[in-house]
């Protein structure tokens, strides 16, 4: 057979033409692997053409020799490109099990052992028949002390330990505004807690925060006596924490309290005996509580003839602390994932 170098190369530009028009909308990956087979097979078009090199002169070999290899790199990128495209559009014929387990695994979100708590701690009295309040974390000094009968001279108020800010407000320094914010808007009966987040100049330690948080509690109603807010802390703490636990109160003062008074949790790891966890005391020391004082029902107007009450703070940290054995206040704020992840 002999043919000219033209006519050779005439007929590769045909056959390029040829693999565009059968290239212009393949649909199925058997359709690809044909026309890979067809141009690039060893017994193909493109090999085909590669035997005809010896019909030609040494000069006229490199010249085919170019255009061949142009076309079967052509040819090459082009079925890689297709095989890719169509790989990304698999699911339309059902090549992927959309079932099977992904190779990215989404990390999961843990809640901080602290808002564990409080939401506990909110199940439980809204089981006894507590509503939930809140209140501004940015605070008047009338709701965070004045209204709460805390004189003007009182250490609470001073810059050492309150944030105050440039408007004249301040960063609640407890949950207790809350009970003044309810108690204005609402007639007794009142039952409510008010969690929350509060703000003190601490500098920080294993047992310090400068944020911290709390839950308030407040009752009111006609007949309300001590003993039944240690009825109620009796109760909370028990379905909290097991029911071997036992309350203990001793007197303390607070201002918007009368009689006032501190209460402690016995220590649920030795069950009062004493242990590293509660410092051998075989007792926990939760926060305060007592009696409302009428002067606070007097900015509320509430007849205090008519009316008594009972208010408790609940340190949310301390019971996160006793709970979870944690003995550094830190970990519940710094994000270190190997902590969070524990809870
Ligand atoms: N507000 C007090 C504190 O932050 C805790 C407290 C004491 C709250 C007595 C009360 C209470 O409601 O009656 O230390």
């Amino acid at each position: 057979m002999s043919t000219s170098l033209s006519e050779i190369l005439t007929g590769v530009s045909s056959l390029r033409e040829q693999f565009e028009s059968q290239t212009k909308d393949v649909s199925s990956s058997e359709r690809l692997e044909e026309l890979r087979i067809k141009y690039l097979g060893r017994k193909g078009d493109i090999a085909n053409f590669f035997n005809l090199m010896g019909n030609l002169s040494a000069e006229e070999r490199p010249r085919l020799g170019e255009a061949l290899n142009l076309l079967k790199n052509h040819v090459q990128t082009s079925l890689d490109e297709l095989t890719r495209s169509m790989a990304a559009k698999k699911t339309d014929d059902g090549y992927i099990d959309l079932t099977l387990p992904g190779t990215y695994q989404q990390e999961v979100g843990y809640t901080n052992p602290l808002l564990q708590i409080m939401e506990e701690v909110k199940e439980i009295f809204t089981g006894m028949g507590f509503t939930v309040e809140t209140g501004p974390e940015v605070e008047s000094e009338y709701y965070n002390f004045e209204a709460l009968n805390v004189p003007a001279d009182h250490p609470a108020r001073d810059l050492q330990d309150t944030f105050y800010l440039s408007n004249g407000l301040l960063l609640r320094t407890h949950t207790s505004p809350v009970q003044v914010r309810t108690m204005e808007k609402r007639q007794p009966p009142i039952r409510i807690i008010a969690p929350g987040r509060c703000f003190r100049k601490d500098t920080p330690d294993a047992t310090h925060s400068p944020i911290f948080h709390q839950v308030e509690g407040l009752v009111v109603d006609k007949g309300i006596s001590f003993a039944h807010m240690k009825g109620t802390l009796l109760a909370f703490g028990r379905k909290l924490l097991g029911d071997k636990l036992r309350v203990r109160f001793h007197p303390s003062f607070y201002p918007f309290t009368e009689p006032s008074a501190d209460y402690d949790f016995s220590c649920v790891f030795c069950d009062g005996k004493g242990c590293r966890i509660c410092k051998n005391s075989g007792w926990i020391e939760i926060s305060g509580c007592g009696m409302v004082d009428p002067a606070v029902f007097g900015y509320v107007n509430y007849d205090y003839e008519i009316y008594t009450g009972f208010a408790w703070g609940m340190g949310v940290e301390r019971i996160a602390m006793m709970k979870y054995q944690v003995d550094d206040i830190r970990h519940f704020y710094e994000n270190d994932m190997r902590f969070l992840m524990q809870f």
